[in-house]
């Protein structure tokens, strides 16, 4: 099946570089709304407008299955573009049920963009997952900008990672949630300022699980790369510099996949 994938840019990558690995069979086109990056700090009825072109382009390019591989577009508009399109839509959801199932009654710092961390979604799902006390939120959206810059663990990286963390005890945290797809990028400096009993928890797994199910696919273990195509706000990507920054990208995934 030709599946979409979708995000303000790059942080949708690291979902599509996990789906590449566990359905090999299948074939992918990758939407980074680059023009337009980064969405979490933007206005809500903005962002929704970029996802609905974003979805009409997907759509036209006959895929027939798409992933929101970005909380941010999934907390504006995943539940209006179910009600717009028939087929298969599946969006990101912070991993706060996995991180409660792992460590029942312990504290998970739940970080994402401004639009997520301020959305209606988050409260619906904390309250669904009975979180309400052990969920504390906070906003990262400057890694978003560092991803984009391809700044993943310089000392500014990590100066503004210990700055934010300063706040919390984090003796009293079980983990930390990735709940933006950029975030993936910056696991090995989280790593080394946070103490090794908080894990990171990325939503990755779930989300393709989800779309697993949904899509009625099949997880291979054949190695192989399968065909991507790659698009930057409905631009072809064909470019050697542009692709072998996106080579770049996957690379430095590959280094950040095992990282917990
Ligand atoms: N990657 C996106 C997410 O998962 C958001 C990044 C942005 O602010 O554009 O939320």
């Amino acid at each position: 099946m030709k599946i979409g994938f979708f995000d303000s840019g790059i942080g949708g990558l690291s979902v599509l570089h996990h789906a590449m690995k566990i359905l090999p069979e299948e074939e992918f086109i990758f939407f980074a709304d680059e023009d337009n990056v980064p969405y979490g700090t933007k206005p809500r009825e903005e962002v929704l407008a970029l996802v609905e072109s974003a979805f009409e382009f997907l759509v036209a390019q006959e895929v027939g299955a798409i992933v929101v591989a970005c909380n941010t577009a999934t907390s504006v508009a995943v539940r209006l573009m179910r009600a717009k399109y028939s087929l298969p839509i599946v969006g990101m959801e912070p991993a706060i049920k996995l991180a409660l199932d792992l460590f029942p009654a312990r504290k998970v710092l739940v970080t994402a963009t401004e639009i997520t961390i301020t959305g209606e979604k988050i409260q619906a799902l904390i309250d669904r997952v009975h979180a309400r006390e052990f969920a504390e939120l906070k906003a990262l959206s400057e890694l978003v900008e560092f991803a984009e810059r391809m700044e993943f663990n310089s000392p500014a990286v990590e100066k503004y990672l210990r700055a934010e963390f300063a706040a919390y005890d984090f003796s009293e945290f079980s983990s930390v949630v990735l709940g933006c797809t950029h975030f993936n990028y910056f696991k090995d400096t989280m790593r080394k300022i946070l103490p090794p009993h908080v894990k990171l928890l990325d939503g990755n797994a779930g989300t393709l699980n989800y779309l697993i199910k949904l899509a009625g696919l099949q997880t291979s273990p054949v190695k192989k790369i399968p065909r991507v195509e790659y698009f930057y706000s409905g631009r072809r990507v064909t470019s050697e510099k542009e692709l072998a920054q996106l080579e770049k990208y996957l690379r430095r995934l590959d280094e950040m996949y095992e990282v917990s």
